[in-house]
């Protein structure tokens, strides 16, 4: 299989093309670097720098590897913006990016490329929600703009399936945590710049390189008051993405979550770093976070019915461990 990855050079995108190398497929990796450095991309693997917001660029792409007799089976489309308060603050550069680039991607597909396509969606397409776990068949309200980017991208989707016949599947990410050992020995961890995923950060504490861990709000209606969210490692994220272009021969869409189906509260995070790291990890409690939804656990049922994927890691000190090695093997670089 011949695939283009957008977003490769990026944390969950380099994981998947690493993943997809070493089952002998042949993944393009194409990014921008607007958040991504080279010095992470897996060894092996043909890059071009680009945009997707740059169609015709996209289209001379799919063109010239169809009139080489050797077209593009999918894309994988990871390239994002990915930071949830930026997105509250400069809007239109998310819907730019994330929505309009999609859409420049999906008419380059439509045009001159494959007809098939995995999308990296997320769980703040659902907002606050009112059931846990969260099907998907909840109502999509997000809180924020990012969200809002992805839920215009699925929607954008749906109709490309029923008009052109794309076949798609969005993949709703909770939250994805620790490292990977690709088949080359490059181990691929966690790394967004800045940084505001909590266990990067929490671990940045652990090295040294931060005081405190902030906690917002420890006054949610959950167990010890802290936020609980669903993690899931990047590893079992990478092998839902070949299951699910697998199941594209089946099923013409597919709209699944990708979690645990387990949620960990903050506080449970900072206890589990402190067990594996033995540090301390000084807590800084601050008022809670507009838009920070008490309770995120994903429905896992669909993903084991439509893409027959169970997760492997399911307990959090594995998922923390290997991000932990990765960590320290990073800045000791
Ligand atoms: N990390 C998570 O927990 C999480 C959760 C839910 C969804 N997601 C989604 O997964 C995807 C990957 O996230 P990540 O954590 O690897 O982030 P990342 O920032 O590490 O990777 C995103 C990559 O996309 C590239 N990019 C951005 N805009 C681009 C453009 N216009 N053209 C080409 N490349 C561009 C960036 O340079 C970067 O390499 C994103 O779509 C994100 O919304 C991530």
């Amino acid at each position: 299989m011949k695939a283009l990855v957008t977003g490769g050079a990026g944390y969950i995108g380099g994981t998947v093309a690493a993943q997809l190398a070493g089952l002998g497929h042949r993944p393009v990796i194409l990014d921008n670097f607007c958040h991504s450095s080279r010095k992470y991309l897996p060894p092996g693997i043909e890059v071009i720098e680009g945009s997707v917001q740059d169609r015709p660029l996209l289209e001379r792409i799919f063109e010239a590897a169809r009139s080489a007799g050797d077209p593009f089976d999918c894309v994988l489309h990871f390239a994002a913006l990915i930071e949830v308060g930026d997105s509250m603050k400069r809007p239109e550069i998310y819907f730019e990016n994330n929505t309009c680039g999609s859409v420049s991607l999906l008419q380059a597909m439509v045009n001159a490329g494959p007809r098939r396509i995995v999308f990296s969606s997320t769980a703040a397409v659902y907002g606050n929600p009112e059931e846990i776990p969260i099907r998907e068949d909840a109502r999509l309200e997000p809180t924020n703009v990012y969200g809002a980017t992805k839920v215009m991208v699925e929607q954008t989707l749906e109709w490309m399936n029923r008009i052109h016949g794309l076949r798609y599947a969005s993949l709703r990410y909770f939250n994805v945590a620790g490292a990977s050992e690709d088949a080359s020995g490059v181990v691929r961890g966690e790394a967004h710049d800045p940084e505001t995923h909590l266990i990067p950060l929490v671990l940045d504490v652990a090295i040294g390189r931060r005081p405190s861990i902030r906690i917002f709000g420890n006054d949610y209606p959950t167990p010890d008051g802290t936020c609980v969210r669903d993690y899931i490692h990047v590893t079992d994220l990478a092998t839902a993405h070949i299951a699910a272009l697998a199941a594209l021969d089946k099923h013409e869409r597919i709209v699944c979550n990708l979690g645990n189906g387990r949620g960990f509260s903050v506080l449970e995070i900072v206890e589990a770093v402190r067990r594996i790291t033995r540090h301390a990890i000084p807590v800084e409690v601050q008022p809670r976070r507009a838009g920070d939804p008490a309770v995120l656990v994903a429905s896992a049922d669909q993903a084991r019915s439509l893409l027959g994927w169970q997760p492997r890691y399911t307990d959090l000190d594995s998922i923390i461990r290997t991000a932990w090695e990765w960590h320290r093997r990073r800045y000791a670089e």
